[in-house]
């Protein structure tokens, strides 16, 4: 997969260069390419912004600059047609909320463009020009609060997708029980050695070897938990589903 973030602060995304992230760059299962917007302007001064027509506080990025970086960065330039899916991700606090299901999407797709807005955002007629050109356009946010620009958010989206790219993640089983995953449910707690510490000990169940019961008992925390923490996710449960689950442990 290849994965396109334009910004204004290229070294926010050095994270990138760390980790399972890094490994899978260096692996070749991540083609992630890092631009410096500034590198398409066209003025003595590097402008990427305006003031808000209409007025009101703060600055706008500007269209042109921004369509020049895109064109180029989505391979339009040339005229040629562009393979494969593109989706262009647009972060910021007044997009959809970002899933793990749109993640799992996302992962499916041939090049995945972030275009980092600062200030008071980009100009509407960006993502208004892509989509008509054909290309997916998706403002997301990452929750109910403003950061200061996307570039968290892009953070944020090259982790939640690379680990779900074949190869990634050393063991495939550990994306199959976590929170969020297909059960809809988050995930049970977990221990590890020692089995006592600051007078606590490890539940005795997890140390009976029983795996029936084990599986029993994590399946019931996990509801608890969900029931205790996101209220919101339990009316999106499929009894159904939780059933069949259950007869297969
Ligand atoms: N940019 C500023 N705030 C944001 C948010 N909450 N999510 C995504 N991008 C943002």
């Amino acid at each position: 997969m290849r994965i396109d973030v334009v910004t204004i602060f290229p070294g926010y995304l050095d994270a990138l260069d760390l980790s399972l992230v890094g490994k899978a760059r260096r692996d070749g299962l991540l083609d992630l390419r890092v631009h410096d917007l500034r590198d398409w302007t066209t003025d003595r001064h590097r402008t990427v912004d305006d003031t808000p027509f209409g007025g009101g506080a703060g600055m706008v990025m500007r269209p042109d600059v921004w369509g020049r970086a895109l064109d180029d960065v989505l391979g339009r330039t040339g005229g040629g047609d562009p393979a494969g899916r593109q989706v262009l991700l647009v972060p910021t606090p007044s997009g959809e909320r970002l899933t793990q299901r749109t993640v799992e999407d996302l992962a499916t797709v041939d090049q995945l463009v972030l275009a980092c807005g600062r200030y008071e955002g980009i100009d509407a007629r960006v993502a208004e020009h892509y989509a008509d050109a054909g290309v997916e356009v998706r403002e997301f946010s990452l929750g109910d609060y403003v950061l200061n620009g996307g570039e968290v958010a892009a953070l944020v989206v090259v982790e939640a997708v690379a680990r779900l790219l074949p190869g990634v993640v050393g063991n495939p089983q550990s994306l199959v029980e976590e929170s969020h995953g297909a059960a809809g449910l988050l995930e049970y707690p977990v221990y590890t050695k020692p089995p006592a510490w600051a007078g606590r000990e490890v539940p005795e169940i997890l140390l009976s070897g029983h795996h029936g019961n084990i599986a029993r008992w994590r399946r019931d925390l996990a509801l608890e938990r969900t029931a205790e923490r996101r209220p919101d996710m339990v009316g999106t449960l499929d009894p159904a589903d939780l059933d069949r689950r259950d007869r297969a442990v």
